[in-house]
């Protein structure tokens, strides 16, 4: 699956190898602006993805590349019966989400960077995965995988190669929906495709 970016350059002082990522390149955090672009919600609801996330009540949600919380804040405003772990494996994120007035009211929000959610080991029910999974290497797939209970699920929602899209990433760096099930049904899970969005695909995923 490398698709020739397969650099890993300067930015190698935190975070993970990125193996096996479709986008081995990091998250620049001076693009965070465009995850707070308010267009965005009308193209992939929160309200929408939450329903599909179906969380059980008083549960535990990972939301694994959180980024400035976009989807995160907005979930724990709307579940104060979760607790949501708004994870983020670069520090500049978490502080940008940690400067939202929202953020510092809800007692049920917690930001935390990869290795402060290993305690969560096999205790999450619900992994949100939002716009991330073609920055995952090998290691962030098993990482994510860990973290979910036996009957656990991943809902991850993506930008889709199989449409013709005027915005998000060039389509050489994103999956299509066939590849993305491959790529996560390769880590022991069991994928499902549900209805997509207008540029992304969503897949529910359970340990298989
Ligand atoms: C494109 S942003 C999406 C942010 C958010 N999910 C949203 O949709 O608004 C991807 C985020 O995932 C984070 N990320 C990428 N790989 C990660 C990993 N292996 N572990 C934790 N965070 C990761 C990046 O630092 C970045 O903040």
């Amino acid at each position: 699956m490398g698709s020739g970016h397969g650099h890993h350059g300067h930015h190698h002082h935190h975070g993970h190898d990125r193996h096996g990522a479709k986008q081995p390149e990091r998250f620049d955090p001076a693009r965070a602006a465009l995850l707070d672009d308010p267009k965005r919600l009308e193209y992939m609801p929160p309200a929408k993805i939450f329903e599909l996330l179906d969380a059980p009540g008083g549960g535990t949600v990972v939301d694994f590349g959180t980024g400035t919380g976009t989807f995160a804040i907005p979930l724990a405003e709307n579940r104060p019966d979760l607790t949501v772990l708004a994870l983020d494996e670069q520090p500049e994120m978490l502080k940008m989400l940690r400067a939202k007035p929202a953020a510092a009211k809800l007692p049920n929000l917690k930001l935390v960077l990869n290795e402060e959610a290993r305690p969560y080991a096999a205790k999450v029910d619900r992994v949100l995965a939002i716009n991330v999974l073609h920055e995952l290497g090998d290691d962030a797939m098993k990482e994510i995988t860990a973290l979910l209970k036996p009957d656990g699920a991943i809902l991850f929602v993506d930008w889709n190669s199989d449409v013709e899209r005027p915005v998000g990433p060039p389509r050489d760096h994103t999956y299509g929906t066939a590849e993305a099930i491959r790529r996560v049904e390769s880590f022991g899970l069991r994928a499902e495709t549900l209805a997509p969005l207008p540029y992304h695909y969503v897949i529910r995923a359970k340990r298989a």
